[in-house]
């Protein structure tokens, strides 16, 4: 029997992560609010947290019943046969979330369903599991909506951004699943040359090298929570990544190309590049943003994250930047494609790019704005009254 999935992202993202679920020909997908759910079979949800590079997390649905109060909740959590998923001797965790719901506390939630599942080990067979928060064997997630709890239980573990390649952080470095999206965002075919000229850790210019040669995403993850579920299947998971291996394949031209005017940035984009497996198909040179050299006429995409002054005093000083890099922008690289995430409306509005789409994304907590689309090499608009 198929069973129903969903997989998380950041929002903004839905749109992006549909396109891959779709391509990944999941069943019955659709697109919600936080993400996109699909059925199917348990490998099925082995291959989505393997192959998706925009989702964060891969949940299974298990339950669902009205919980209007504690015992409500306790009872339908208990109609649930644990040991399907779980042993006496195992572990787990219950993540709690309330809304709009007479109980409104996530803890109190967790608490009642984890209750339930230990109560219903302890009268069958005289011993519960326990409670781990950091490696368990069970990884819950009950979400009450408007007097409705759902249980699901995530097949991920740890978020699906941390693909296992990233050895140096930088100071800001992008969630490699935004990366991602950024990248599946901007059109890119894979083989026309891309550029990052605010490079930081390389986060880009990996996730980008393993779109052009399709390597998934979850090959170099040391685990996954399904691992641990009862009735995995270890052979048929390493024919799935075995597969999957051997399906990657990078085109024989491919220009990747990133700069960052910080040399320890750079050092560790090497690092990352290296342990990804992509250090020989990109190219990496320390640079000012402004003096990258734009080719004229080039069917080049620009998909970069430029820093977004979060502190104090930063903006005014990073606004400069922005405005000169517009202007570049404008007139050297018409009909070149540009992916930007901008952290800030006001340096966003210094670029002067008022043709190119704006989508409301999110950077963990930062609201953000991708600006994509072709340049079309005009110029600005005429300057506004006042920055
Ligand atoms: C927000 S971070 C980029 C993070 C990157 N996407 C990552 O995942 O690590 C911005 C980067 O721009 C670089 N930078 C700032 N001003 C620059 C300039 N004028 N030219 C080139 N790089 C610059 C910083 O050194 C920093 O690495």
């Amino acid at each position: 029997m198929n069973a129903h999935f969903f997989a998380t992202c950041a929002p903004g993202l839905e749109p992006v992560l549909h396109e891959e679920v779709k391509r990944l020909r999941l069943g019955k997908h659709e697109r919600q609010v936080g993400g996109v759910a699909f059925q199917g079979r348990m490998e099925d949800a082995w291959r989505a947290n393997l192959e998706l590079r925009t989702a964060v997390r891969v949940l299974m649905r298990i339950a669902r019943f009205p919980a209007k109060d504690a015992d409500a909740l306790h009872r339908g959590a208990s109609d649930v046969d644990w040991s399907r998923f779980l042993s006496a001797d195992g572990s787990l965790v219950v993540h709690g979330h309330a809304k709009d719901s007479v109980i409104d506390h996530s803890l109190f939630v967790a608490q009642r369903v984890k209750d339930a599942v230990c109560d219903q080990f302890r009268a069958r067979e005289g011993k519960r599991p326990d409670v781990d928060k950091h490696d368990p064997d069970l990884r819950l997630v009950a979400h009450l909506s408007r007097n409705r709890c759902t249980l699901l239980v995530d097949t991920s573990g740890s978020s699906l951004h941390k693909r296992g390649w990233r050895k140096f952080q930088g100071r800001a470095p992008l969630a490699e699943t935004l990366a991602a999206a950024m990248v599946l965002r901007s059109g890119w075919d894979g083989r026309a040359p891309l550029i990052d000229p605010f490079c930081g850790s390389g986060t880009i210019l990996v996730e980008a090298a393993h779109i052009a040669g399709d390597v998934a995403p979850g090959l170099a993850r040391a685990s996954f929570a399904f691992e641990r579920l009862p009735g995995f299947r270890a052979d048929r998971w390493q024919r799935m990544r075995e597969d999957a291996k051997k399906r990657a394949r990078f085109p024989s031209k491919l220009t990747l190309f990133g700069s960052d005017r910080s040399e320890d940035a750079l050092e560790g984009a090497r690092e990352n590049l290296a342990s990804a497996g992509v250090a020989d198909r990109v190219e990496l040179r320390r640079q000012d943003a402004l003096a990258f050299p734009a080719k004229p006429n080039w069917n080049a995409w620009i998909v970069t994250n430029p820093p977004y002054g979060e502190r104090v005093g930063e903006v005014d000083r990073l606004w400069p930047l922005y405005r000169e890099l517009g202007d570049r922008l404008r007139a050297e690289c018409a009909g070149y494609h540009l992916a930007l995430l901008s952290g800030n409306e006001k340096l966003a509005k210094a670029l002067r790019l008022d043709d190119l789409e704006r989508l409301a994304w999110k950077n963990g907590a930062i609201d953000c704005e991708l600006l994509v689309g072709e340049l079309a090499g005009e110029p600005a608009a005429p300057e506004p009254p006042s920055r």
